[in-house]
């Protein structure tokens, strides 16, 4: 006979937090907001890798490219890079985040003086970096013989074939620095002189990479940024079960920082098998697997070598998979159970394992609900396409902007490997997810900024410094449909507003 379980499966909206004291301690600047991704012997060491802010960015064709990763990471959080398309072109994707470090950055465009003026614009449109660096073969780090900006060419007064040693500022008009000089010297020369950016070349003047003023203020203003111990952002991607033995070497090549197992449905043998191989092969990479809705699941997980634990199946804004296959559970019940479990291994056996909670976040307060409700971090699809750094189009849609997002499980991304039955076929039959818009919402520190201002905000109502004593203080309560309806503007007139929702 089937077992039936007692508990009905609840989400986000079914709950609410209930504030405990808050003291002079809980100011939302004092809320530390890191929190760990990979398992560690709590206590008695540190998670190998922690982020600042608990927000990924899903693994999705749709949210995570480099653009993504470079901009997530910038602001404290991680984006795993997608894992449906080629090896080649993730790595690439990996590489050229990892590449956008604060501070030194590895020359991206680089031609000879040889080449033309159209060779400089058409390297602009490419990498979308405006300045090119000369050296003598065209190399990243070649002999520097000069640089151009867009202040060194008009495209509409010159010839589009003007070879770059007629326009370039050659190396003996430049301002430029050795090897060794520090971010902090480098800055203080590029406000010295005035200039955009500094090349720093070793002693024989090969170019050893370029110093932007932008990066620096940015790191200034914005200390959660993510990097690792050589200052390069950090990095994550999606594997599957299937190319695993190309894919991870090829992605740990590439210096992805961490990878995460992508399928809709992580209780199988195939994800034990790709997480003993990689334990056994690449013991040093971190991995995440999933996604699993309980208890079972989670062990089975873990037991296999995870480090952490993905947690949803049928939440995402953009999933048909309850619909399709009548499989899933509430994203709240859900992240309950696999957290009462990941507590009780901790007290088994000392190691904590990070949970994740993946899909279904609509409001900000879904994100301190399912931290609060043990999670220690959250990973968004929708959330994330919705803003510039999306690697999807803008569109003006019924007099409205939006951008374009569908799910891994449509026919628009075909990522066969995630919805992976096994058997020899491996292809999709019948659909998981719909392509979709969803509204534009600017720029994505803006809102992760708003995003987070809100959730430490609610933390300060709990009484809570940080994401673990959220955990250990919340408390929760179950609304009835009656008190959802109350919990927004009602029964007024409500006017006009482009108040952030
Ligand atoms: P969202 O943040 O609610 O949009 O959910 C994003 C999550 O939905 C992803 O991280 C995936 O776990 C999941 N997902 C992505 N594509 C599909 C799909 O096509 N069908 C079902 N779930 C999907």
């Amino acid at each position: 006979m089937a077992k039936i379980f007692s508990e009905v499966s609840r989400t986000f909206s079914e709950y609410l937090l209930i504030p405990n004291l808050t003291t002079s301690e809980n100011t939302p600047d004092q809320v530390d907001m890191s929190t760990p991704v990979c398992k560690y012997r709590k206590g008695q060491e540190e998670s190998k890798l922690k982020i600042n802010i608990p927000m990924v960015s899903a693994i999705m064709q749709a949210v995570s490219d480099s653009g993504m990763a470079v901009a997530l990471a910038r602001c404290g959080g991680l984006s795993f890079v997608y894992q449906s398309q080629s090896i080649a072109s993730q790595c690439d994707m990996v590489r050229k985040a990892k590449k956008y470090k604060a501070g030194l950055v590895t020359s991206d465009s680089n031609l000879t003086p040889d080449n033309s003026l159209e060779d400089v614009l058409e390297a602009v449109t490419r990498s979308g970096h405006r300045t090119i660096a000369v050296t003598h073969d065209g190399s990243p780090n070649g002999v520097l013989l000069g640089l151009v900006t867009s202040r060194d060419y008009r495209v509409s007064r010159m010839d589009p074939s003007t070879k770059i040693s007629e326009f370039m500022t050659p190396f003996d008009h430049l301002v430029y620095a050795r090897e060794g000089t520090t971010l902090k010297e480098a800055n203080d020369i590029i406000w010295e002189h005035k200039i955009n950016q500094l090349p720093i070349v070793d002693e024989d003047n090969r170019l050893v990479g370029l110093v932007f003023r932008k990066d620096y203020e940015f790191h200034k203003e914005n200390p959660l940024e993510l990097l690792d111990d050589k200052k390069r952002l950090i990095v994550g991607a999606g594997i599957n079960t299937r190319d695993y033995k190309e894919r991870v070497p090829a992605l740990i090549d590439a210096n992805a920082d961490v990878l995460c197992i992508d399928s809709s449905d992580g209780f199988s043998s195939w994800q034990k098998e790709t997480l003993e191989w990689i334990k056994s092969n690449h013991p040093d990479i971190p991995v995440g697997a999933g996604n699993v809705v309980d208890a079972e699941g989670f062990r089975f997980l873990v037991n296999a070598g995870a480090d952490f634990i993905k947690v949803g199946i049928g939440g995402g804004s953009i999933c048909i998979t309850r619909e399709q296959k009548g499989i899933g559970c509430g994203q709240a019940s859900a992240v309950l159970a696999v957290s009462a479990e990941r507590d009780k291994y901790f007290k088994e056996t000392g190691i904590y394992v990070p949970i994740c909670s993946d899909g279904g976040i609509v409001h900000d307060y879904h994100i301190t609900l399912a931290l609060a409700m043990g999670a220690d971090f959250v990973m968004l699809g929708r959330y994330f396409a919705r803003f510039d750094e999306s690697p999807t189009r803008r569109m003006l849609v019924g007099g409205n902007y939006v951008k374009e997002y569908w799910g891994e499980g449509s026919n628009r991304a075909r990522n066969w490997q995630r919805y992976d039955d096994g058997g020899q076929g491996g292809k999709m039959v019948f659909e998981e997810g719909v392509d979709s818009y969803v509204p534009y919402a600017g720029s994505l520190k803006d809102n992760v900024d708003g995003s987070m201002a809100k959730v430490r905000s609610t933390m300060c109502s709990c009484g809570a410094s940080n994401i673990q004593e959220l955990q250990e203080k919340a408390r929760l309560v179950v609304v009835s449909s009656t008190s959802i309806v109350e919990g927004g503007a009602h029964d007024v007139i409500a006017k006009e507003s482009d108040r952030p929702r």
